[in-house]
């Protein structure tokens, strides 16, 4: 029986799958994610560790679980809360949750097309804040979706979903990523798609080589019509250069759900106009939300009995694999 420490109170189920296994399995009952030093401590106590995108996984914790722990697995399709490399030089396996939430996610950056392309959130807050005057013609004019350009960066599990639904929206759809892909809609470079498109929405994952992957030169490109969606990570997205675009009007319209400095939102971002604002709800479905939850509890159980899982992200040797982004 190994102790599995689990860093924040999951969807009721979640952890059954290490229940079934017989593990004993150490729960955060808080909905609070624990500080650094909690963090360290609990991985130091543990043969495994199922954690949240909120939990900094890095060098420094890893460390402190050395000797016993085996394997971490995030409660997320992202990663870049943990430092493999210093977990795959300590032999500590890595899992994620890859599928199990490509569709709820595509839903939710859909939303964020159609809401910032008709300019729901400042319709919505107007009428919410009594500012709304009574039906006008020139009222909240914003972008068709139907007809429009979907351009997308990144065209993994959650890309072609979001593709799928843009067709049913009568959009025509173009993809950009840094291997060719072979199929139709494929611009070789990003520059070429942020300038054919008047709908972006952002579907890689944050590594050292998408960090500000949209920065102030890029963003420039955007048609001044253009709409800016991130449903992938904040960091992708230089916020500050995104809060002038909006400001000044050379970007029409953003619908995020991710942020730079997560609970922190850019205050220039806050008050920026033409704007939707989500919570980081991407895969924040209840049956998404559960199934991830065992997912990553699933993997946890493979890699303690000595299988590979296929959510394997690495396996603490030299073995590895990607998150299909
Ligand atoms: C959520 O952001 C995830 O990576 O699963």
């Amino acid at each position: 029986m190994a102790r599995v420490v689990v860093t924040r109170r999951l969807p009721e189920g979640g952890v059954d799958p290490l229940l079934a296994a017989g593990h004993d399995v150490a729960e955060n009952e808080g909905d609070v994610a624990f500080s650094q030093p909690e963090l360290c401590a609990a991985a130091a106590d543990a043969d495994a560790m199922v954690c949240l995108l909120t939990d900094r996984v890095d060098a420094e914790v890893l460390a402190a679980g050395a000797g016993r722990l085996r394997v971490v697995a995030n409660v997320a399709v992202g990663h870049d809360n943990i430092d493999v490399a210093a977990a795959t030089e300590r032999g500590v396996a890595v899992c994620n949750t890859p599928g199990v939430l490509d569709e709820t996610t595509a839903d939710l950056a859909f939303l964020l097309i159609l809401a910032a392309s008709r300019l729901a959130g400042d319709a919505e807050r107007d009428v919410r804040a009594g500012r709304w005057p009574g039906w006008g013609i020139l009222q909240y004019l914003g972008r068709d979706v139907h007809g429009a350009t979907l351009g997308l960066v990144g065209f993994g599990r959650i890309g072609q979903a979001v593709a799928r639904r843009a067709s049913g929206f009568g959009m025509n759809v173009v993809h950009h990523t840094r291997r060719d892909t072979g199929l139709p809609g494929y611009v070789a470079t990003l520059d070429e798609l942020l300038a054919a498109s008047d709908v972006v929405s952002l579907h890689v994952p944050l590594t050292p080589a998408t960090h500000h992957l949209l920065d102030a030169d890029r963003l420039a490109r955007l048609r001044p019509t253009a709409v800016l969606v991130n449903t992938a990570r904040g960091p992708v997205v230089d916020e500050e250069a995104l809060a002038e675009a909006l400001e000044s009007g050379r970007l029409f319209a953003a619908g995020l759900d991710v942020y730079e400095r997560e609970p922190e939102v850019h205050p220039r971002l806050l008050a920026a106009p033409r704007t939707v604002l989500l919570p980081h709800i991407g895969s924040a479905s209840q049956a998404t939300r559960t199934r991830m939850a065992r997912v990553a509890c699933e993997g946890v159980v493979a890699v303690l009995r000595g299988d590979q899982p296929p959510n394997l992200v690495s396996a603490g040797s030299s073995t590895s694999r990607g998150d299909g982004s």
